[in-house]
């Protein structure tokens, strides 16, 4: 399985989103997480702490092309804000393109300006190969109060698929990364109710 996280915002969940996929798709098989920010946040985050983690190994864009053959599943971490032709590419490249995005009104704008670009891609996709998995959406984020919000978030994106699991806003994540941990390692005690969101996540991926 290939899968690319990208989005149209900073700040939103990519990054944490495909160190915790690729935590999910380490245990069904070797993993390998490639790092596509310049910003090197995954990179950073595996290297935290006592630097030895993560159940994957973590590479850079460069190195992905020596290392991806002997993976059996990759996540691609990558930047903010793809233009179209990079997200045709983003797309073109993966099994599953994940789209994470916040609920509020402002992160749910940037994400609709591209559902005509991600429809055009999806009819593409399907004239292509019918079994092809596509792009999906994921809330993350998602404060339990109001509750309203997430769910005028899924009314607003109601044409697009999204995922049926909602990633909590919990304190977890970041203590995550500042240890240099997936979210299940850190003495926090929401910590395995975050884990098990991202696991959902990677069962509907599978399913
Ligand atoms: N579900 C969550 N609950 C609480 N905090 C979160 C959650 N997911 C991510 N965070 C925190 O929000 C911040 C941004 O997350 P992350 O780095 O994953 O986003 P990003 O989209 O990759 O950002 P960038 O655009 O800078 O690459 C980080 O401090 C992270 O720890
Ligand atoms: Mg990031």
């Amino acid at each position: 399985m290939l899968i690319t996280v990208a989005g149209f915002k900073g700040g939103i969940g990519k990054t944490t989103t495909a160190v915790h996929l690729a935590c999910y798709f380490s245990q069904l098989g070797k993993t390998l997480l490639v790092d596509g920010d310049p910003n090197r946040s995954a990179t950073g985050w595996s290297k935290r702490g006592d630097g030895d983690n993560f159940p994957f190994k973590v590479v850079d864009l460069m190195q992905a092309a020596l290392y991806s053959p002997k993976y059996e599943h990759i996540v691609i971490d990558t930047a903010a804000r793809p233009n179209e032709d990079e997200l045709q590419a983003l797309a073109d490249g993966c099994n599953l393109l994940v789209l994470p995005t916040t609920p509020d009104a402002l992160a749910i704008d940037a994400l609709l300006q591209t559902v005509d670009l991600l429809t055009e891609l999806e009819s593409d996709w399907r004239s292509q190969c019918a079994e092809r998995n596509r792009y999906r959406i994921l809330l993350t984020m998602v404060h339990p109060k109001p509750v309203k919000m997430a769910q005028q978030a899924r009314e607003a994106l109601a044409e697009v698929p999204l995922f049926d699991t909602e990633i909590r806003r919990l304190i977890a994540y970041e203590k995550a990364a500042l240890m240099g941990v997936p979210v299940y390692e850190v003495k926090d005690r929401m910590a395995k109710i975050a884990w098990s969101d991202y696991e959902q996540v990677g069962k509907e991926i599978m399913s």
